[in-house]
């Protein structure tokens, strides 16, 4: 069995290993479910990046800045491991930028995105002196001038354009389309009056552009489409005499979420953008160069592990009942996301089950038809590539306590977050006194 993305994964006399560690021992000693995220398959996916666009700075003497998505997952540990990496950090609300301050990654790192900011997210992102607020609508452009006003400084502005392009990704995760609600269409001229209202504005400085179409692209040429778009938008910019600072390019790079189909590489992706880029060099002064990726750089290096608690046989097939639910992962349930499943014993005979969950919904099934090794009650069985939107999207639906998840790594395994309790699930209900 091949494991493309997941080098942290080996199979030993038919046992599945996770960075070395046994996944079934793993479960046994932490419990189930739970996720398992590896320090070294996030080390080399980031390193990948970082890498892979060393040559922007080469050849156009300007800064390359990835700033790690923490919508994918904000686990204080993984911010903290990336941020020591080096890691920028692309926040959408002021739980992210709280998250991404105490994993100390420097402001002049932070991006903060998301077309619905506060009035209390804008002071934050202000106090904390960020980067630049990715300008969604021009209600928030006023919103943030006003603010920072009030507050006697000047907010870096960048704007999220929207270049209508399609990702060819699922339709709930495609974001730069003309009907999306995210960003500031360029067709109709839209953002260029509102950065023309910026440049008007005391209390906002302009430097950049921002850009995002959508989540799992595994398909390069929208990358490239996405990129001609935002650099013509840059020259037409300049012949206003309006110079961009930063070109922020979203995220977006996909995983091989399926084993048997190949997804570029960062260093592909690379490729093309600086390409690309390098064709408007005697256009235009080159910007600064941001990526904000969240999937391609955690994805691949989580795992959440299952026990078999009962096995079902219908007339109609054979359903294999496991303790991590779409409360855990909700990806199946709410994209019809396909994750490989493997059991962590592999046995020589297969045979075709369904992989459910325990929540009193239809949609809690992991995998329907899947040819696996055979699997029997008490047996573990690991999810794949669960590393981004897991545990960030996980819930107490039906009354669950969201899993553990511990960090494998060469200096050991250490459990980075605790399992919820019952206790947790009432801890912020409050009960009237007429009802006590
Ligand atoms: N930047 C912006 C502005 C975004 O909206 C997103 C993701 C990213 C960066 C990171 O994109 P990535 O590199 O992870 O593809 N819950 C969905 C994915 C939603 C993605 C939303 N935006 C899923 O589980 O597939």
């Amino acid at each position: 069995m091949k494991f493309p993305g997941n080098d942290m994964i080996t199979v030993e006399d038919g046992v599945l290993k996770i960075d070395g560690y046994s996944a079934k021992e793993l479960a046994e000693k932490y419990g189930t479910p739970l996720y398992v995220m590896s320090e070294n398959q996030i080390v080399r996916n980031y390193r990948a990046y970082e890498n892979a666009f060393k040559e922007y700075k080469k050849k156009t003497g300007k800064d390359f800045i990835l700033c790690y998505a923490y919508k994918a997952n904000s686990n204080l540990a993984i911010t903290r491991l990336l941020s020591k990496l080096g890691s920028g950090a692309d926040v959408v609300s002021g739980g992210e930028l709280y998250i991404a301050r105490l994993s100390k990654v420097p402001p002049e790192k932070i991006v903060f995105n998301g077309n619905c900011k506060t009035e209390e997210e804008i002071v934050m992102g202000i106090e904390s002196n960020i980067r630049a607020f990715n300008v969604d609508s021009i209600s928030e452009l006023i919103l943030i001038d006003e603010i920072a006003g009030e507050m006697g400084v000047v907010a870096n502005v960048a704007f999220r354009i929207n270049p209508d392009v399609d990702p060819k990704t699922h339709p709930k995760i495609s974001t730069g389309l003309k009907r999306s609600k995210f960003g500031l269409d360029v067709q109709s001229g839209m953002a260029m009056k509102a950065i023309k209202m910026a440049l008007d504005m005391d209390n906002v400085n302009v430097v950049g552009l921002h850009c995002h179409i959508g989540s799992q692209l595994t398909d390069l040429s929208p990358f490239v489409e996405e990129t001609k778009k935002v650099m013509d938008f840059v020259v037409e910019l300049e012949k206003e005499g309006i110079k961009v600072e930063d070109v922020n390019l979203g995220g977006g790079l996909g995983i091989p979420y399926h084993k048997d189909k190949e997804v570029p590489t960062p260093y592909q992706l690379a490729e093309v953008i600086i390409n690309t880029i390098m064709e408007y060099e005697d256009k235009v002064d080159l910007p600064n160069l941001l990526l904000e990726p969240g999937r391609s750089i955690v994805g691949t290096a989580g795992v959440l592990l299952g026990k078999v608690h009962h096995i079902k046989e219908t007339p109609y097939g054979k359903w294999v009942m496991i303790d991590a639910g779409m409360n855990d992962m909700m990806r199946p349930a709410i994209y019809d996301a396909y994750h490989e499943i493997v059991p962590c014993v592999l046995r020589e005979e297969k045979e075709v089950v369904n992989i459910a969950g325990g929540l009193c919904e239809s949609s809690d099934v992991f995998g329907r038809d899947r040819n696996i090794p055979k699997v029997g009650v008490g047996d573990i069985v690991a999810i794949l590539d669960v590393g981004a939107y897991g545990i960030s999207m996980a819930n107490n639906y039906n009354g669950r306590g969201r899993p553990r998840m511990v960090l494998t790594s060469d200096k050991g395994v250490f459990v980075i977050r605790e399992r919820e309790t019952y206790g947790d699930l009432i801890a912020k209900d409050i009960v009237p006194g007429h009802l006590l």
